[in-house]
């Protein structure tokens, strides 16, 4: 069986180097480049490995050299659409783990991945147990009215709240098909105390330092409470979920947007 060639974009970033090093430890993968706009070398030595793999500070490159049949993004949204467009019309299937695109994202990636043919995946999170915890999510807010969402991040995350919150969100929504009861504060003494709301979902956005990613999503009801949390420890928990897409991108035709398509989580 031949390998599935692979370029992995923003490289050098926490979950760049992570996903570098997944690959390259997958006996059906081959990585055979690297980019990232911060790239100052021709090549990234992995650890544990004494090959080195071409990198680049530009995607275009790669891809003309090395023709990969999946590129995997984890950059910043502006950035994975360009490379989303330059992969797909350049004969490549997709993966992203970048968050903070739009729905008009994913639609144009939706339209230009069935134009040319190829696959791709879109996931706001690639840890197994924190799409789990959606699909478990998805269920309760059939029966339950009130509900609030705390994510916790480390301190240099960029956007909030997280993509997987505001997933998670919009999965309950979808799930319910009506908006959940949020309670009204009559006097809120300090601004935003009570989170961002999403159709009376409420969501809170802690940041500190020696976090990697948690997600608590608390339902209430008469004389009880339902907590479901999900704690990220490591970025390598995201590995099995990235790895899996890439395996199963090169299979399809178009968007699948989420994990739990791939995992076969039914409703
Ligand atoms: N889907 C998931 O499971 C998951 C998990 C964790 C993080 N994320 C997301 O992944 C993204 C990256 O997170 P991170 O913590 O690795 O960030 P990071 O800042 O550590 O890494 C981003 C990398 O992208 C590079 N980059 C920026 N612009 C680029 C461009 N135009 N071309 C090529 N490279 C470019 C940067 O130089 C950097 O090395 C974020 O959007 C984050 O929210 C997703």
């Amino acid at each position: 069986m031949s390998h599935i060639k692979v370029v992995v974009n923003g490289a050098l970033g926490r979950m760049g180097q992570q996903v570098v090093s997944a690959v390259v430890a997958d006996p059906g993968l081959q990585l055979v480049g690297a980019s990232d706009i911060k790239a100052d070398g021709d090549y990234i030595r992995v650890p544990g490995q004494a090959k080195k793999i071409p990198l680049h500070n530009s995607l275009t490159t790669l891809i003309e050299m090395y023709h990969p049949d999946v590129v995997v993004d984890f950059t910043v949204p502006g950035a994975a659409m360009s490379s989303a467009m330059l992969a797909l019309k350049n004969g490549a299937n997709l993966v992203i783990g970048t968050t903070g695109l739009t729905d008009v994202d994913l639609a144009e990636i939706d339209k230009v991945a069935l134009k040319y043919n190829r696959g791709a995946v879109v996931a706001a999170n690639f840890a197994i147990g924190a799409v789990i915890l959606m699909h478990l999510a998805n269920i309760a807010a059939k029966y339950l009215d009130n509900v609030e969402i705390i994510e916790l991040h480390h301190d240099k995350k960029m956007d909030a709240p997280s993509g997987t919150a505001l997933a998670t969100a919009r999965g309950m929504l979808e799930a319910r098909g009506k908006p959940f009861i949020f309670p009204a504060t009559e006097k809120e003494t300090l601004t935003g105390t009570r989170g961002g709301q999403v159709e009376g979902i409420a969501i809170h956005s802690v940041r500190l330092p020696g976090l990697v990613a948690s997600q608590e999503v608390i339902f209430g009801a008469l004389g009880q409470t339902l907590s479901i949390r999900h704690d990220t420890v490591s970025r390598e928990s995201f590995m099995p979920g990235v790895i899996l897409a890439v395996k199963e991108v090169v299979k399809r035709h178009g968007l699948v947007v989420g994990l739990d398509t791939l995992l076969n989580l039914g409703d």
